[in-house]
């Protein structure tokens, strides 16, 4: 994958376990360690097929699923929403329960968080968005066959535009929008899938599915 790219440094697209980028997130893992020995408390790297054309961007690990279990969207209820609907429009194989030992298998789709710890109250901050903003374009870029990134949420959505030099101001962020980028790339955005989101009915089921029916349509055309 061809990206402009500004920065001289080189970043892996997986953060080193002991970061220390985040002075805050650091603190916080520090904490959550100490209260939590048994929890995977580190930045969680991404899950699934590192050859995928899809590349599904969320906001950060939640702090009693991905940063409990060590696998993004893993234990809590934004997951069980996102592998059920990748279960059904075929980009998943086995049965998701919840572990990262479950087994479960991905095709043709990769997923990753714009920011990799867990932030306090679900909230990073700006800062730590850009600061780990190296490593979502490494791992854009570690893509040979990426086609179509999914951006849930607007953080997501704001951070891949920022990790692909894309203007923001040419990209909103709406739901099920598709956004032709440079080199064949195309951007689609959700609404996350997360629990108040879904409680609120700012997301229902059917909005999401429509998501993956639109995605389909785009890597088949
Ligand atoms: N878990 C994640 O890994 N990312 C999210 O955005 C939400 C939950």
């Amino acid at each position: 994958m061809q990206l402009k790219d500004r920065t001289t440094e080189r970043f892996d697209p997986e953060p080193s376990p002991d970061c220390g980028r985040c002075s805050r997130l650091e603190a916080f893992r520090a904490t959550n360690r100490a209260a939590n020995p048994d929890w995977f408390n580190r930045p969680v790297p991404g899950f699934g097929d590192a050859n995928a054309r899809l590349l599904i961007i969320g906001l950060a690990p939640g702090l009693k699923g991905a940063n409990r279990t060590g696998r993004p969207f893993t234990g809590d209820w934004a997951g069980d929403l996102l592998f059920a609907t990748l279960a059904k429009f075929g980009f998943a194989d086995g049965a998701y329960q919840a572990r990262p030992d479950d087994g479960l298998r991905l095709n043709d789709v990769f997923i990753t968080n714009a920011v990799r710890c867990v932030p306090p109250q679900n909230k990073p901050v700006g800062a730590e968005i850009t600061n780990c903003r190296p490593f979502l374009a490494a791992q854009i870029r570690s893509m040979a066959k990426l086609r179509l990134l999914l951006a849930l949420g607007r953080i997501a959505h704001d951070s891949t535009l920022s990790a692909l030099a894309e203007k923001r101001s040419a990209h909103a962020f709406g739901h099920n929008a598709t956004h032709r980028l440079e080199g064949g790339l195309m951007l689609v955005d959700s609404y996350h899938c997360s629990r108040y989101n879904t409680n609120t009915r700012r997301l229902t089921v059917d909005m999401f599915e429509q998501v993956f029916e639109n995605i389909r349509g785009l890597l088949e055309s």
